[in-house]
């Protein structure tokens, strides 16, 4: 799809990937509804884009179910949106017995719940021909130790992103899967961050995982892991995950200390 005068509901705008993303979709012409749950940096970004003016902000906590029916005050038939882009994501790297419920119930209601119910709100809204890009991750396809609710959130929306893709077959709204590798955002702790150096993880720029979501959208592909060698993995684990199971196993006494350090960090009584 052309992005040039589409009209785009990004959620997640003001973190490193929504920030990215926002800029190089405002440089393709688009008109953006930017999302997040702090409205000076949303006005920061929006006063940074090209055409400022013309983009609006949406100001919500989206694990909370009412505000998902927010954009229906907003959108009518006069306004309705061309692409929807689920961003907003949180994670917390710590092994299940050290996660609190907020914690838990936190990634599954913005990961997954909001994606769902937002897409379901906004379905009536969307313009045919239009598009909903669902933003996943390599964990949508690989269990990985200290991030079993952050994948099982993030297998859910590869789930829902497919099923519901065929679902929509011939409606003219076509959903899309993006899948980034580790990027360089706030998203990842500084454990993360020493873990991924030590165990060698390489990872991307927001710029450049923006450049491809762009890609994406303006091809239309439905399904698109980032990087190598992740996405030889990913296809390793579905055909073969004992051999992945090996594999990871010899990096779980680094993954280990990593999410240990980073759970003294948060409590260091
Ligand atoms: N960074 C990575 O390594 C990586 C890798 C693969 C996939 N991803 C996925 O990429 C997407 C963007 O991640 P990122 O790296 O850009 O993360 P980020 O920098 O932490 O940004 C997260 C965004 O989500 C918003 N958000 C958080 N909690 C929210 C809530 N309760 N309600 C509404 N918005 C909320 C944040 O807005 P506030 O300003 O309100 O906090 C922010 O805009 C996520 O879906 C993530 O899972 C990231």
């Amino acid at each position: 799809m052309k992005l040039a005068n589409c009209r785009i509901l990004l959620t997640g705008a003001s973190g490193g990937i929504g920030q990215a993303l926002a800029h190089a979709l405002a440089k393709q012409g688009a008109t953006l509804i930017l999302q997040g749950r702090n409205e000076a940096t949303l006005k920061q970004l929006q006063n940074a884009l090209p055409n400022a003016e013309k983009h609006t902000l949406w100001v919500a906590d989206l694990c909370d179910p009412a505000a998902l029916a927010e954009p229906k005050g907003f959108l009518c038939q006069q306004q309705q949106i061309d692409i929807l882009i689920n961003n907003a994501g949180t994670n917390h790297f710590a092994w299940l017995e050290d996660h609190s419920e907020q914690q838990i119930t936190q990634q599954l209601s913005l990961n997954i719940q909001a994606p769902i119910l937002l897409t379901q709100a906004l379905l009536p809204y969307i313009n045919r021909p239009g598009i909903i890009m669902n933003i996943g991750s390599s964990f949508g396809s690989i269990g990985y130790a200290g991030y079993s609710v952050y994948c099982a959130s993030k297998f859910a929306l590869r789930g829902f992103s497919e099923a519901l893709s065929r679902e929509l077959t011939g409606s003219g709204i076509n959903v899309l899967y993006f899948a980034p590798r580790a990027t360089q955002t706030a998203l990842n702790s500084d454990a993360v961050y020493a873990m991924n150096k030590e165990l060698g993880t390489q990872s991307d720029s927001a710029e450049f995982v923006a450049k491809e979501a762009i890609i994406a959208l303006n091809k239309e592909i439905k399904r698109r892991w980032l990087g190598w060698p992740e996405r030889f993995f990913i296809k390793l684990n579905a055909l073969f995950p004992g051999v992945v199971d090996k594999a990871l196993a010899k990096q779980r006494h680094i993954i280990a200390r990593h999410a240990k350090a980073s759970l003294a960090k948060e409590d260091p009584q």
